[in-house]
């Protein structure tokens, strides 16, 4: 059997290591042809393939990114594309297709699926906002940068008695955030899941220093916004699945703390290097198990479903549930992490 892989939607460390082992065990286990599918859905739809064999996928373990690109391609939006894929897939005679990405990519495969394209996904994204699976690969890493960041952010917002503000991504939700922020030790963190009231983040670094604590790191999720107003967009522009792009909330915090407490602050946004870079080992381990988990399922002709992680097991789970609903972040791991808030 000829089987594709593709990757699609934002990049994230560990997609390369999701494809050497989807390749090795498809190879060396079933004996498949495997086809690597450039740029996200935009390669089904211009046909733009690659062979994949051991030699191509020999040594990208550690490699951040994808060997195969990757592209926010929605073929819904565009008339007949949907249908240019099925028959695409067809000519080339792909007999099934690993899909790696998230909401919007395996939005577009479930749909795919139900118009008969067979497909199994990977879930794919630093935000771990994917219904069904306790972690997505990226995320480790993700929180890993920020974590470390907000360690040495600590070191010179206190040389400096400052307030430093350190915005990360997350989209929708703030998993990063809350993770980072517990394991760097955050004064606050910020989510969109918890609107923010800024005379309450204002006390909490005044009362810090009364504390004699002058200076407090605080991470702050892109998708933040406090109670009575809206998200801080970076632009008014929507992507092919309709999504803003975030971007200036903290920013925006730091002058509102500076303001209202007097104290010198200063902005940090992580942006793009919590996707750039070379995966964890924890991702690396993720994402190598779901990437022998897809063929076999594919093996298993269960397509219409993708693979997921629940508690230490790997598992899969149907694409429409994935699809149904977003995965927003603990609030009993938020109130724990609240302890230490101030
Ligand atoms: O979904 C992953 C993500 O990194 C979000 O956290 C972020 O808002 C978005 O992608 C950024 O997208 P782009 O790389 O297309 O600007």
């Amino acid at each position: 059997m000829k089987v594709g892989i593709l990757s699609g939607g934002g990049d994230a460390p560990g997609i390369n290591a999701v494809i050497r082992a989807a390749v090795k065990k498809g190879i060396e286990t079933y004996d498949c042809e495997m086809v690597g599918i450039r740029n996200g859905w935009r390669g089904l739809v211009e046909s733009d393939f690659l062979k994949l064999n051991l030699e191509e996928t020999s040594g990208i373990l550690p490699r951040g990114g994808s060997i195969l690109g990757t592209s926010r391609t929605n073929p819904f939006k565009h008339v007949g594309e949907a249908e240019r894929i099925l028959r695409n897939a067809e000519k080339k005679g792909i007999g099934a297709t690993v899909v790696i990405g998230g909401e919007d990519t395996l939005g577009v495969a479930y749909k795919l699926y139900e118009m008969g394209f067979p497909c199994v996904g990977v879930p794919k994204t630093i935000d771990n906002d994917l219904h069904g699976t306790d972690y997505t690969f990226g995320f480790n890493t993700a929180v890993s940068i920020a974590t470390e960041t907000l360690d040495r952010l600590h070191t010179t917002a206190e040389s400096h008695q400052r307030v430093i503000i350190l915005e990360v991504m997350g989209r929708y939700t703030g998993w990063i955030a809350l993770e980072a922020g517990l394991a760097g030790g955050a004064d606050a963190i910020l989510i969109p899941e918890k609107p923010f009231n800024l005379t309450e983040v204002c006390n909490l670094v005044k009362r810090r220093q009364s504390r004699g604590r002058d200076f407090s790191v605080i991470i702050v999720a892109e998708g933040a916004k406090p109670k009575e107003g809206k998200e801080i967009l970076y632009s008014k522009g929507k992507d092919e699945f309709g999504h803003v792009r975030f971007g200036g909330v903290g920013y925006y915090l730091g002058k509102e703390i500076e303001k209202c407490t007097g104290t010198e602050t200063r902005v940090v946004v992580l942006g793009h290097l919590q996707r750039g870079g070379s995966p964890t080992a924890f991702d690396r381990i993720l994402a190598t198990r779901f990437g022998i988990a897809a063929i076999d399922i594919v093996h298993r002709n269960q397509f219409g479903s993708m693979v997921a992680i629940q508690g230490n097991e790997i598992i899969s789970v149907p694409l429409k549930e994935v699809v149904s609903k977003r995965k927003t972040v603990d609030l009993k791991l938020y109130e724990l992490a609240s302890i230490f808030f101030g």
